[in-house]
């Protein structure tokens, strides 16, 4: 690999503590990562140079949330939603019944489709879930996928219970911490649980993810998006690194997160295709919680691939300004993934940058739905 100078940026966001945001600045990827950041009239020679002529640049983003590996849509699902339907946890099981018909080469090929159409929209480290398999076979296959793609990989196979468990969620838990987690655990990084009326309770969460901790995976939960639950101080107590939705807080949720190392998710594209309320990302960030934005990108709640659409609804409807929006993209979904190399553009970051057809970050709030990402480097 080569070295890339990237010169003349009007903005760039590179989050340095002393100057977060530079202008007229240039930077030198080496090996993809960032060997050099300074004003443009300094910039060093490369083997290969980019003139960004004016345009704005900021770090690759950060989607800590997705669920990639499945088959088929619910386009009809949403349709019903937006008729005055009520979003509920029982549509993954269609998609379950879908993915598990599925072949292995459909589901990468799928899969490899969403992380590219991210890609063109800026996002450079992606997170991904299993969770529509729900077998022994189908979930470890989930795995292998999503390993394939990113080492940013989630066993989630206590994503909903099984039909086949339906009167025995107990005995699906066993399985879940069982030959699951082991024929699972070798392809992940995390574990999480969806932590819900109608998917798992609290004392089932807290046993799945401590069975993941023994076997050294880091910990991650769906919790408060249907409703406040006791998820979110399940989360905190067992230092998860995020905890994710969060439709739905209580005081006491806000004031454990604040005191914590837990990362609170914000997945706004979930309220805006479910039609719930938009949780206030102002809240959070007031009460000083670690807030980051993940497109939660799945056939269900969210088909969004596009963290820049997150970043304008955070914007419109959590609350939040452009420059913590674009925060919570970038160094809150590193953090959130317990990562430091990403997210920022500090020299040693492996994240890339896009380079954005504007002359400022907050384009991305201010021109909602414009393809604003016009190329991606590192
Ligand atoms: O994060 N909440 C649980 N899982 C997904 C929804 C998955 C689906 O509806 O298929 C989520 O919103
Ligand atoms: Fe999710």
């Amino acid at each position: 690999m080569t070295s890339t100078l990237v010169t003349s940026i009007g903005e760039l966001t590179t989050w340095e503590p002393d100057r977060p945001i530079r202008h007229d600045a240039a930077i030198v990827f080496d090996q993809g990562a960032v060997a050099w950041v300074g004003d443009a009239a300094d910039a060093p020679a490369a083997d290969q140079r980019v003139d960004a002529e004016g345009r704005a640049a900021v770090p690759g983003f950060v989607d800590s949330h997705s669920h990639l590996i499945f088959a088929g849509d619910r386009a009809d699902e949403f349709e019903a939603r937006m008729a005055g339907q009520k979003y509920e946890a029982g549509g993954i099981r269609r998609t379950v019944r879908l993915t598990r018909e599925a072949d292995d080469a459909t589901l990468l090929a799928n899969a490899r489709a969403i992380v590219d159409e991210m890609r063109r929209q800026g996002t450079t480290t992606v997170e991904i879930k299993s969770g529509y398999g729900l077998t022994v076979h189908d979930e470890q296959g989930a795995m292998r996928l999503a390993r394939e793609l990113t080492p940013e990989t989630t066993f989630l196979g206590a994503h909903v219970v099984p039909v086949e468990f339906a009167d025995d969620p107990d005995g699906y838990v066993d399985l879940v911490t069982g030959e699951m987690l082991d024929a699972c655990a070798p392809f992940a990084r995390w574990i999480d649980v969806f932590c819900e009326t109608g998917a798992f309770t609290v004392e089932q969460s807290r046993r799945i993810l401590e069975a993941g901790a023994a076997r050294g995976l880091g910990l991650r939960l769906h919790a408060g998006q249907l409703g406040e639950s006791g998820g979110v101080q399940l989360a905190v107590e067992l230092d998860a690194a995020s905890v994710d939705h969060g439709t739905f807080l209580s005081d006491a949720d806000v004031d454990a997160l604040a005191g914590s190392n837990t990362v609170a998710t914000l997945l706004p594209g979930v309220e805006f295709s479910t039609r719930q309320p938009y949780p206030s990302g102002r809240r959070l960030l007031d009460a000083g919680v670690a807030v980051a934005i993940a497109t939660d990108c799945n056939p269900g709640s969210s088909f969004t691939s596009s963290i820049p659409f997150c970043i304008a609804l955070a914007v419109r409807e959590m609350g939040m300004t452009p420059l913590e929006a674009l925060r919570a993209a970038t160094v809150g979904g590193a953090r959130a993934l317990r990562r430091d190399d990403v997210g920022h553009l500090r020299v040693g970051a492996t994240g890339g940058l896009a380079l954005l057809e504007a002359p400022s970050a907050s384009h991305l709030a201010y021109r909602p739905g414009v393809p604003l990402v016009h190329q991606v480097v590192g």
